[in-house]
């Protein structure tokens, strides 16, 4: 079994290595749209453009299963990707809407995740009696992709995004975002014991392991080894040292062309 997923840069890893935990010896391909980070901001049209893109680029790789680990993207061009594939699919908001308990519920999100509400769409349409509010965080991509994770400037500008949020009395935070789970201390620091962290990529891995399992799917890969591939469309270097903090690996990353559908080096 090949399992696809993708992201505008290293939020997606934060997915994998879910998705790894349960599933170790599984074989991944993994697209980072490094050129274009960050989505958050992008248009919808933008959006589905890139999804479209996305979705040529794997129809070529071969894959099983396909995992949707930008959060903007499964907000707005769920359907483009779905209509191209003929693999099962797991996305983030859906799988992570499943599993809401509370009554008041805060999501921080990328502008374009927000603009769209679907996080609130999708768990009012389980619990429609939940409150749910949606808080825009256009800044903390751009530092999480530049590794600024530790200094007083991003520890302010998420004292300011978690406020509101606090002041609604939220039971429960969803990081609707896939580069958030990177900044789990800080967001853990800020927060009181009593709400509770939902990263989606939970619910997501548990899903697509129980998949896995009713269709007694023999997901190891012929070596029983973790098989990574690494695909960037820029900087495949500093990638690389990415993928080595978070996943404690040191992959080959490769440059591709998502216009031209194939690799340049
Ligand atoms: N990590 C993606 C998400 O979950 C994209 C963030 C971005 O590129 O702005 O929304």
């Amino acid at each position: 079994m090949r399992i696809g997923l993708f992201d505008s840069g290293v939020g997606g890893l934060t997915v994998l290595k879910k998705v790894v935990e349960l599933l170790p010896n599984s074989s991944f391909i993994y697209l980072a749209d490094t050129a274009r980070v960050p989505y958050g901001v992008k248009t919808s049209n933008e959006i589905i453009k890139i999804a479209e893109e996305v979705s040529s680029w794997f129809s070529l790789q071969n894959i099983d299963i396909f995992l949707v680990a930008c959060n903007t993207t499964n907000a707005i061009a769920l359907d483009v990707i779905k209509n191209k594939f003929d693999v099962p699919i797991f996305d983030l908001i859906e799988s992570a809407s499943t599993t809401i308990k509370e009554s008041r519920v805060g999501v921080l999100a990328t502008p374009s995740t927000v603009k769209t509400k679907a996080y609130t769409k999708a768990i009012l349409n389980l619990s429609p009696r939940t409150i749910v509010i949606e808080q825009s965080c256009p800044e903390f991509v751009p530092m999480i992709e530049m590794n600024n994770i530790n200094s007083n400037q991003i520890n302010d500008i998420a004292i300011g995004y978690i406020k509101p949020l606090l002041n609604q009395k939220i039971e429960s935070l969803i990081l609707g975002c896939s580069h958030y789970p990177l900044i789990t201390p800080l967001l853990t620091e800020l927060l009181p014991s009593s709400v509770k962290l939902i990263d989606p990529a939970e619910a997501l891995s548990l899903k697509l392991k129980l998949f896995m399992d009713s269709k007694t799917i023999n997901y190891a890969n012929k070596n029983s080894l973790l098989d990574l591939k690494f695909y960037v469309t820029s900087d495949p270097k500093n990638f690389s040292i990415r993928v080595k903090n978070w996943l404690n690996v040191l992959p080959e990353v490769n440059l591709v062309s998502l216009q031209k559908k194939g690799c340049v080096s």
